[in-house]
Order: structure tokens, then sequence, then C-alpha cells
């Protein structure tokens, strides 16, 4: 069957490769689940694995396949599955467990060890294929009605994880009830990330350098009842000028500048997430004394979260049925940009560096 790989650590090397169709026996004790993909989503992980700024092959491979954000309709079980069955629509979680004790209790996500194993990341094929195989326990089911944004399911898991670790790190301010959050960057994860916390009934600021005119990012924000801030418009001093300094900030824009930089503006007992992968080697300088100072006299904390388990997926889907329900019709707004086919690979890598291309999917088969 066909795949999209790469070549790890050969700059632009994107390709149509072929991989054995899998089986469901593939996996032991009748846990596997034979899974045909139907969408594969792709994002920045997939443009900087394609400029060998990271990724590698799995062992015995010299290609690595691609696309970590799946949803495909189940066509065979093993004896052991009973959470889904043929004729489902599912999505796979990404990362695989290592050897920690976080990894043992299934929590991957959280793994204390540097080598990690994510499908179509590093070291395990990815999903940009026409069928995969793997245990149920990653196996995570998308109801029916919210099939159409299936493809959405893994960035919504990496959204539910880091609004889920503010929340769990906060406890510590045992009653701490946040107003107001800013998000930064309005791709995928910037406006995911501004429908789950309105879902929490936070009032969401959604700031990208973008014109708000005829912008569909900021119709999305808009659409989950968001204030859509337009940098190049509104500065963030001005803004906190205007609202005050926000309890959360989200950071997604995918500059490590942009993520010191916002520090400055952390309301006291906040907490500030960060969630952009910036495969660069970028230098910047920031106010350090200066937000050195107010986070300590401000008892701010600062977390990182990456990638999403089993659990977050879950979260992730019900942010998504929510959202239909409460703002029905705004994410599927977020599907810009389809591509017909894996045999479409260039212009798939190509519509990725394209900056108003929201979001770039593979429509693999018809389901
Ligand atoms: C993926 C995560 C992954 C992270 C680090 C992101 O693009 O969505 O699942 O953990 O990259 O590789
Ligand atoms: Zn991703």
């Amino acid at each position: 069957m066909k795949a999209i790989a790469v070549t790890p650590g050969t700059p632009n090397s994107v390709h149509l490769n072929e991989l054995p169709k899998p089986s469901v026996d593939d996996i032991a004790d009748g846990r596997g689940v034979l899974v045909r993909v139907l969408k594969v989503g792709v994002d920045a992980t997939d443009r900087e694995i394609n400029d060998a700024l990271y990724g590698n092959a799995p062992e015995g491979y010299d290609f690595l396949v691609i696309g970590h954000e799946s949803f495909g309709i189940v066509e065979e079980v093993g004896d052991a599955v009973t959470h889904v069955k043929p004729g489902d629509y599912v999505s796979c979680t990404v990362r695989r467990p290592g050897g920690s004790i976080y990894d043992v209790i299934g929590h991957n996500d959280m793994t204390s060890e540097e080598v990690y194993y994510e499908r179509g990341i590093n070291l395990r094929h990815g999903y940009l294929t026409e069928f995969f195989v793997d245990d149920l326990e990653y196996i995570v089911r998308i109801p029916e009605s919210v099939k159409h944004l299936g493809v959405l399911a893994e960035p919504a898991s990496v959204v539910a994880k880091a609004v889920e670790q503010v929340y769990e790190a906060q406890r510590r301010l045992l009653v701490w009830e946040p107003k107001t959050a800013f998000v930064l960057g309005s791709g995928q994860i910037g406006l995911l990330a501004t429908l789950a916390l309105r879902l929490k009934g936070v009032e969401v600021y959604t700031l990208a350098r973008s014109a708000a005119e005829g912008n569909i990012k900021a119709e999305i924000a808009e659409g989950y009842t968001g204030h859509y801030v337009s940098t190049a418009e509104t500065s963030i001093d001005d803004l906190v000028a205007k609202v005050g300094r926000p309890d959360i900030i989200f950071e997604s824009t995918g500059s490590s500048w942009i993520a010191f930089d916002a520090m400055r503006h952390l309301g006291l007992n906040g907490a500030m997430v960060w969630t952009s992968i910036t495969g660069g080697d970028n230098e910047a300088t920031i106010p350090a004394d200066k937000i050195n100072l107010e986070w300590v006299l401000g008892n701010k904390l600062m977390l990182g979260s990456v990638n999403g388990n089993f659990r977050h997926f879950r979260q992730g889907i019900a942010d998504l049925l929510q959202g239909e329900m409460t703002y029905p019709g705004v994410t599927e707004k977020i599907l810009t940009h389809p591509i017909d086919g894996l045999d479409n690979y260039q212009q798939m890598m190509d519509l990725l560096v394209e900056a108003m291309a929201l979001k770039v999917y593979v429509n693999v088969a018809e389901g």
C-alpha cells in the first residue's frame, strides 16, 4: 500500500513509498484493531520533519511514514477488543510507551525518558497510508455525530492536555477561578484552545498578527464567542491596558520570542502554558530582571505541555462534541485545505508553508 514518507536527515525528501498492508494479527493476544485510513491532518511538525529538523526512521527502515493526526474506520478487530467494532470511526494516539514509570502507568505523554516514540514523528511509522493496525489501548472511538471533525481529534487532544495541566497545577491555589485568558496564535491549536477555554466559561482573547477583516481565523474565534485581536492593530500592551492582565496565557504561535516576551503580561497567581514546538535555534532578548521580579512577587506558574494520551483524546473529542452543540458549524471552518489522495503529497507539503492555510489534511479514502 502507498505511504507518504521522508528520508530522515535529508531536507525536503517527502516522497511516496510502499508498506505491506498490516493485519489484525500483527498485534498479539487478539488486541489488534485494523483501521482503514480516511483522512489525515498535517501540521508544522510534518513540515519541520520534512525540513530534517527532527524525526527518525523506525528500526530497520531508512524512511519514516509521516502523519500523526489520524481518522479512519475500523475494518477488523481481534478477539480481545470490545470498545470498538468494524464500521466505527476512530482516531489513534501518537505516542508509544518507553520504559519509565510514567509510560508503565499509561501516561506516556509524561515520559521521563529522553527518547520518545511517536507515530509519524519519531521511530514509529505514521498514518499517511492506506491502513494501520494498533493495540486496542491506543484506539479512540469518534461518535458518528462529529465524524466530520474526526481529523481534529489529535490536535484537540493536545489542547485538552494543556488545559488540563493548567487546571491541575493551579490546584496549588485552592480557590483559583480564572476569568480571562490570552490565547497567542490562531492556528488550529490556538483556535481549539479558544473553544476549550470558552467551554469552561473563561473570557478569551485570541491574539494573532493578521488583520481581522475577512480572516477565517478571526471568524472562527469570534464564532466561539472569543475576541479576536490583531496585534498589527492592537499591541498586547494596549490590550492589557484595556482589559487587564490575564489569568491564563496559552502560547501556540510557534515563536519562542513571543513565548518569552508574553511572560511580561501574565496576571498575579496566573499560569502560562507553552505548546509550540520550535525546531530552530533562534535567540532573543527579553526584560529578564523585570520578568523574574514579577514572577516571584506574583507567584506565577510556567508549564510546558506536549502530546495527549488516550484520556486527552477522549476529552478533546468531548470538547469537539460540546463545541458543536454550543457553537454549531464553527469548528468545521478550521478544515480549510483538503488534499485529494496520497499521490498529491507535494501539494500537501507546499500548502504547509503558506501562512493562510489554516488546516491542511489529506482525503485518503471515502467513508
Ligand atoms: C504532536 C504531538 C507530539 C508533538 C511532539 C505535535 O505536533 O501533535 O502529538 O507529541 O508534536 O513531537
Ligand atoms: Zn501535531
